[in-house]
């Protein structure tokens, strides 16, 4: 039995603590939700427990109205990405006094976004405790914080392949990652780690063999297996799978769909239920405008797009963006790539934070969840995969919305 770490928190779970540039953490992961999903509220109370919290590093100007009232109606990128950063800021900041000292606050940067590296030197400025990348290698992380050794550089990663890549190019630069998140495009949410809507399901993604083949990596080239802990993501829903897992090499786990619906959540309660009320036919993949396959639930605006997808790819052409944000770096709208998505991120993943269900579009991962449809806390969470401990019933309450009838905010 453990206790977690930290000076308050403290829960009894089966499992050892990870090490993550020598910090003891519960083996616990709050995977990075953007747009505005994991802000300062969730993040910073799974690291009250012990565990990493992460915030998402995206348009976190959304949980700020005196930021958005600047920037509601400009298309100037230069001032949306200045508030972005200030936003950024108070994020990080405000979580840090939710987690009181205990576990870690991380940040979530996604590489495909044009103003990553921004993203990065803010974090670091403000404090964080680790910088988390997905969505693209991050060959350049080792630089890019090289003026903040003690802050921990985790890339998230879906195939031994590219594990070897990050892993051989920052060990010229003598660095090693802190730890590695690796993530199942089979059952994971937002924007998956391989090429195509098909790739999903490939044998190289699967948890035994990525596993194994990192650990066997790790031999190769000479790193203790201790050094660098992996983080398994994408469908963790029961405390025996945990185990599992840990049996097969991973040292934590990490859970985006799961967190996002719990209490803490930073979304509207909107979002939290079309989550977690999703049946698996409510859950699909299709390509996103940042050229990878993503998943999501089949809400109203979901249909339609893909509805219309074929014609809208058939029609790509370059042109300008509509909201002046230019969040990514090569956006399939704009840049008119007419093998990926056509249609405004930013927007849609804002309208569902706002718990507009008609407009929103609702990344989930594709397994059930740990309390089916219901909202618990992330203590409930973080309990019951780690200790196995189920919570109490809950009183009926009566439902809040149902999307299909449900009117925009
Ligand atoms: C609403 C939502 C938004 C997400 N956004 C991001 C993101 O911006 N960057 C990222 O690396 N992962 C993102 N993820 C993935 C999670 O961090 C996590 O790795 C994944 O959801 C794990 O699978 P699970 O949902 O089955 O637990 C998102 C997940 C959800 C549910």
């Amino acid at each position: 039995m453990l206790t977690g770490t930290g000076r308050t928190s403290v829960l009894k779970t089966a499992f050892d603590t990870f090490n993550v540039r020598g910090r003891p953490l519960l083996p616990i992961v709050q995977g990075g939700m953007g747009v505005g999903v994991s802000a300062h509220r969730l993040a910073g109370n799974v690291a009250r427990l012990g565990g990493v919290g992460t915030i998402s590093s995206v348009d976190l100007r959304r949980h700020h109205p005196d930021l958005m009232a600047q920037t509601k109606k400009s298309r100037d990128k230069e001032l949306i990405d200045r508030v972005n950063l200030i936003a950024l800021d108070r994020e990080i900041k405000a979580a840090k006094v939710i987690a009181d000292g205990n576990g870690m606050v991380a940040v979530n940067i996604m590489r495909a976004v044009a103003e990553y590296a921004s993203y990065v030197k803010q974090a670091c400025e403000s404090g964080i405790d680790a910088v988390v990348v997905g969505a693209g290698l991050p060959l350049d992380l080792p630089e890019l914080t090289s003026d903040y050794p003690d802050i921990a550089l985790i890339p998230i990663l879906s195939d031994v392949r590219g594990i070897a890549l990050i892993m051989k190019k920052w060990m010229r630069k003598n660095r090693l990652p802190d730890a590695i998140v690796i993530e199942n495009p089979k059952y994971a949410a937002g924007h998956l780690g391989a090429a195509k809507p098909e790739d999903v399901n490939a044998p190289h993604f699967a948890f035994p063999a990525v596993l194994e083949g990192t650990l066997e990596l790790f031999k190769e080239l000479g790193i203790e297996r201790e050094r660098i802990p992996l983080i398994a993501a994408g469908g963790v829903n029961s405390h025996e799978q945990v185990q599992e897992l840990f049996k097969m090499g991973a040292s934590a786990i990490q859970l985006g769909t799961a967190f996002a619906v719990t209490e803490e959540g930073d979304a509207h309660i909107n979002f939290k239920k079309i989550l977690a009320e999703a049946k698996p036919e409510d859950i699909v993949t299709f390509m996103s405008v940042a050229g990878l396959p993503a998943r999501g639930v089949r809400t109203p605006w979901l249909m339609n797009y893909l509805d219309k997808e074929a014609k809208l790819q058939s029609k790509a052409g370059p042109k300008q963006c509509t909201v002046g944000f230019d969040c990514l770096a090569q956006c399939g709208l704009r840049d008119g790539i007419a093998k990926a998505g056509q249609f405004c991120i930013d927007t849609q993943l804002a309208f569902a934070l706002e718990g507009d269900v008609k407009r929103g579009l609702f990344f989930r991962g594709s397994e059930k969840l740990p309390f089916g449809s219901e909202i618990r806390s992330v203590r409930e969470l973080v309990e019951f995969l780690l200790a196995g401990k189920r919570p109490e019933p809950k009183a009926e309450t009566a439902p809040i919305m149902v999307y299909k009838d449900a009117t925009p905010a």
